[in-house]
């Protein structure tokens, strides 16, 4: 009898029976920091600091601020409204969102690629994420240290990854164990849903990151000048050469797309993963002043945390030339080369290296989970499986999909993929939810929907912006990005011969993962016999 009360005050948000009360976030600083964690990955301490060194450092902040504000911003607002939205009719995931935002057939099938996104990156993201897992208790047992210069980590990373037999490890065998640890940690975490899973799992990583974070930004800072025979290699000159202005660098195209390109990877817009967990929010609640919230969290762990330590700390040690010379091969030399040398300069070099590594390896685990539960969500909603099955299917599905990732890393395999997901993927996505959202959906309507429940009042500018700046931009950089960087990845300029077949099979799991979601979209909407329906009041 109660049930059947209580079903009353909760109306079922499903049309065609079956329903059942979806999660809900246990707590508001929970939901902040889950979503937090969904943004502060990677890409802040690593990809961060390479791109912003490398692009007119202190300038660079001129067009990554206008990004932020511009698209960043907007985006996050819109993906916080259109996931609450969707999570009203039962969706936490973009193909019932799109199907709710325009009652067209081909809404549900554009939103596949929402589910196919964030589940690619899955693929190849948690396996990096495993080799900060594992340097991390490299650094704990000293396994590293006796490498003392720049080739002997680069072999040290060969040899761990199977791509070099050398003498430090035997074969794949390492990178392998890891790589399980983490993905069933990941499935484990997915297995007990939203608010006991991921929740929990943010409640304790987000803090921890900040506190790793501030160890390593004070122990930089009291760096001073670690070799007296070198006195311009210091951290006052490393934070310069960051932060240092180049104000010629804005002219140049590079440097825009460079900084729009990190503003959309480190907030994980465009990913689909931002519209899953804000379905988990009740109809009414913020989501203004949580977007916001969440924006600026991930802001301070990049540009304060993740734009004090790994830069200026290479300098200091190596000075300014070398510095330049890791920072062009990219973010992984930053971290996975350098650092380790750095450690076993500094006493105490196992603790701090140990946490630096598993802050990394926190601010990985906290994204890869948010990549992984739209997909869990779809199965869950839209296929009725239980959590815990849904988590399985998808981990299985995952790890299936990451062997060429492993075994084929070296032919260039995971760097295909992150192109066309990471790259590419995101913005052709984010072009189409704000076409759906926008234009669609209708600008007031998307207004009203963004600004129901808001703690605060967003000001009137972004309305015009959202409606026309937001989209153009995209608009320029999906078509800049496509001709400078698309075509090349397309035609294979600069890939070995040898590699093209690894290529195509690359682009044939890509494809297959697009086709799979597609499918599953059509199976699930022919079981389901969709109806349109009155929002639930
Ligand atoms: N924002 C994360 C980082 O800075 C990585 C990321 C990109 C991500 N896209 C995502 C995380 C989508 C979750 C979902 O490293």
């Amino acid at each position: 009898m109660t049930e059947k009360s209580d079903k009353k005050i909760h109306p079922s948000p499903e049309p065609s029976g079956g329903s059942f009360a979806r999660e809900r976030w246990a707590t508001r600083i929970g939901l902040v920091l889950a979503m937090a964690g969904n943004a502060i990955g990677l890409g802040n301490f690593l990809r961060f600091p390479v791109q912003c060194a490398g692009n007119g450092g202190g300038a660079f902040m001129v067009p990554y601020i206008i990004a932020f504000v511009l698209l960043g911003i907007p985006l996050m607002w819109i993906e916080w409204g259109i996931g609450r939205f969707g999570g009203k009719y039962g969706h936490g995931t973009t193909p019932g969102m799109f199907h709710y935002l325009w009652r067209h057939p081909a809404a549900k099938y554009l939103g596949a690629i929402g589910i196919a996104i964030p589940f690619g990156l899955v693929v190849y993201y948690t396996y990096i994420e495993s080799w900060t897992l594992a340097y991390s208790i490299f650094s704990i047992t000293g396994k590293y240290f006796g490498i003392q210069n720049h080739q002997g980590m680069v072999d040290f990373l060969a040899g761990y990854q199977g791509k070099a037999v050398n003498g430090y490890f035997n074969g794949i065998g390492t990178a392998y164990l890891f790589f399980m640890i983490t993905m069933i940690l990941n499935v484990w975490i997915l297995s007990r849903g939203i608010s006991r899973g991921i929740e929990r799992l943010a409640n304790v990583a987000i803090p921890m990151i900040f506190v790793f974070g501030f160890i390593l930004l004070i122990r930089v800072f009291t760096l001073g000048t670690p070799d007296p025979a070198y006195p311009d290699r210091n951290v006052w000159n490393g934070l310069g050469f960051i932060w240092n202005p180049d104000f010629r660098a804005l002219g140049n195209a590079k440097v825009w797309l460079a900084a729009t390109g990190q503003i959309f990877f480190t907030l994980s817009v465009g990913f689909g993963a931002i519209q899953t967990y804000a379905s988990y929010l009740s109809k009414r609640d913020d989501v203004v002043l949580s977007g916001l919230a969440t924006s600026s969290a991930n802001e301070f762990a990049e540009v304060i945390l993740g734009g004090s330590i790994a830069i200026p700390v290479t300098v200091a040690f190596f000075g300014l030339q070398q510095t330049r010379q890791i920072a062009s091969g990219g973010a992984f030399d930053l971290g996975f080369f350098a650092m380790p040398i750095i450690f076993q300069k500094l006493p105490f070099g196992q603790f701090f290296g140990a946490i630096w590594f598993f802050l990394l390896f926190l601010a990985g685990i906290t994204s890869s989970v948010s990549m992984a539960q739209p997909l869990v969500s779809f199965l869950q909603e839209e296929f009725k499986l239980a959590k815990k099955q849904a988590a399985y299917v998808v981990g299985g599905l995952a790890f299936f999909l990451m062997q060429p990732v492993i075994f084929f890393l070296k032919h260039g395999f995971l760097d295909e993929m992150d192109f066309w997901i990471g790259t590419f993927g995101l913005v052709v996505f984010a072009l189409v939810e704000v076409i759906l959202f926008i234009w669609v959906f209708g600008s007031r309507n998307a207004w009203k929907e963004i600004c129901t429940g808001a703690d605060i009042r967003i000001p009137r500018i972004f309305y015009p912006i959202i409606k026309y700046v937001t989209p153009a931009y995209l608009i320029i950089l999906m078509g800049v990005w496509f001709w400078q960087d698309g075509m090349n990845v397309l035609l294979m300029k600069g890939v070995r011969p040898e590699n093209y077949p690894y290529i195509w099979f690359a682009r044939f799991v890509l494809a297959g993962i697009l086709l799979l979601m597609v499918a599953l979209v059509r199976i699930a909407w022919q079981k389901r016999h969709y109806i349109q329906q009155r929002i639930p009041s």
